[in-house]
């Protein structure tokens, strides 16, 4: 069984993620797509709800479990399930230059590997920050996130330090 870890935020889950992770279910027996809390952040979203987005976006898709990361390492995280690779994509150089300490760091900790998938061109721009900030102004996000996640940002969820749960 080769499983995959596609660790995140997901302060909405939008349509890059959901790309990326589809990509990454075709390639591996079992995505787990990792929901983390950073306490040093502020969430859009709660936890509980950044969960629910993405497992009612991922309901029809085969192979995909969601789940939080805890507060520990991802590395920790990873070698707990026997996970032999993190699928992280990747739309820019500046991307690649956060991405490849933590790569190696995650490595160098627990021997998983990091897999970078380059982001389709039609996502490219996409993140949830901007998702939010232009949401936030009253533009449209609709051609951007799952419907579920629509329905929440136009109903206007929480707006949360979320604190770390599980
Ligand atoms: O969507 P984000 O916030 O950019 O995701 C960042 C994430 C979850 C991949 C990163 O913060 C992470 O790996 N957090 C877990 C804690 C950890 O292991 N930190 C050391 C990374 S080398």
């Amino acid at each position: 069984m080769r499983r995959a870890v596609c660790p995140g935020s997901f302060d909405p889950i939008h349509n890059g993620h959901l790309e990326v992770i589809a990509r990454a279910a075709s390639l591996f027996d079992e995505v787990i797509v990792a929901v983390s809390t950073n306490p040093a952040k502020k969430y859009r979203f709660t936890l509980a709800e950044r969960l629910d987005m993405a497992r009612e976006t991922l309901a029809s898709l085969k192979g995909i479990v969601v789940e939080p990361v805890g507060d520990g390492l991802l590395a920790e995280y990873c070698r707990q399930r026997g996970v032999s690779a993190i699928v992280k994509g990747l739309r820019s150089s500046s991307d690649f230059d956060y991405e490849l300490p933590m790569a190696t760091m995650n490595r160098q900790l627990s021997g998983v590997e990091t897999v970078f998938l380059p982001a389709e061109a039609h996502y490219i721009h996409l993140s949830s920050t901007l998702i939010k900030e232009v949401a936030g102004l009253g533009g449209s996000v609709s051609d951007y996130v799952p419907r579920s996640v629509h329905r929440r940002m136009v109903a206007g969820g929480s707006s949360v330090d979320d604190q770390p749960r599980g």
